[in-house]
């Protein structure tokens, strides 16, 4: 660094005086270990960023209706930060769907999904060792998600898109009607749920998922609000192999079908959205964990 600016900045924390810890609302969880995936969105990020590889953190492409772009899916809300944001360098941003999310020839689903720039689907960091993907989530009343509905926020799709190694849900289960609608749940590769918590619609709620691919396990830990995670399950036995990608945003299945890709029941005039927060994909090695 500069010498003059190293004096600048002294000067200038000099003169600041005592700072006040809560005078902004800034993280209160430190990360403490490598990030693999940083998805946490910069303060300085326009929505026209999302859409090229040179600016977006994601991929530009994928995966979202054919006919718009990420400028026109992603927003910024009103919101404060979440537990892992930096409020002077990280804001957060909502995923939303509408009629046009419609993804190649998929009119069954309607779907907006951020894949990690670098993720490929063979070979990627994220998809061995031990990685843990963390998020936070908070709903929004005015793009209110239907519960009557299944929904995939968040999940890891093997590379032959065979299956998801895990998934992160809300709403009703096809096929698991003894499942309540009104919680987030992880279900493992063979679509058990694992773990489930309330629905929350006034504060932020943390999640990370441990996928251990060496020792085939998944691991959550949660919180809500500034809390710090706490682990929610034992390392339980699941199936990681098969490499592939991350996925985060709202896959939503339609109803009334047993073909849910490619036909059933979707509403018209679809306005929803989920507010994301404190997303990225750490590295794990040595059980290190944020919390
Ligand atoms: C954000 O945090 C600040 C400081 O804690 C608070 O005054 C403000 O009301 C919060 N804003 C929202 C939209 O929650
Ligand atoms: C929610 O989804 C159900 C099932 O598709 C549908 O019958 C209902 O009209 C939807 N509710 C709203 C508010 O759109």
């Amino acid at each position: 660094m500069h010498h003059a600016l190293i004096l600048s900045l002294l000067a200038s924390t000099a003169l600041a005086g005592p700072r006040r810890p809560h005078s902004h609302a800034v993280a209160t969880g430190e990360i403490k270990c490598p990030i693999v995936f940083d998805g946490r969105v910069k303060t300085t990020t326009e929505l026209t960023d999302f859409d090229s590889y040179g600016t977006s953190i994601f991929n530009p492409d994928y995966v979202k209706g054919n006919d718009i772009k990420w400028s026109q899916i992603i927003k910024f809300p009103a919101v404060n930060g979440s537990r892992f944001d930096d409020a002077e360098t990280h804001k957060p941003f909502e995923v939303t769907i509408s009629d046009q999310s419609i993804f190649q020839q998929q009119r069954g689903f309607r779907r907006a999904g951020l894949q990690f720039q670098g993720d490929t689907n063979s070979g990627s960091p994220g998809s061995s060792g031990i990685k843990t993907i963390h998020f936070s989530l908070k709903w929004d009343a005015q793009r209110a998600l239907n519960l009557s509905h299944e929904y995939l926020n968040v999940w890891h799709e093997a590379g032959d898109y065979s299956a998801n190694q895990f998934n992160f849900e809300a709403g009703s289960i096809l096929g698991q009607s003894s499942l309540a609608r009104d919680t987030w749940k992880v279900l493992d590769r063979k679509n058990k749920q694992i773990w489930s918590t309330p629905i929350l619609k006034n504060e932020w709620q943390n999640f990370a998922v441990t996928l251990n691919f060496q020792r085939n396990t998944l691991q959550v830990y949660y919180s809500k609000g500034a809390e710090p995670l706490k682990s929610v399950t034992s390392a339980v036995s699941n199936d990681n192999s098969g490499q592939g990608q991350y996925q985060i945003g709202i896959l939503k299945k339609p109803t009334g079908t047993s073909d849910v890709v490619n036909s059933g029941y979707q509403q018209k005039n679809l306005n929803e959205g989920l507010i994301y927060g404190g997303l990225f994909l750490e590295d794990s090695a040595n059980n290190c964990i944020s919390l």
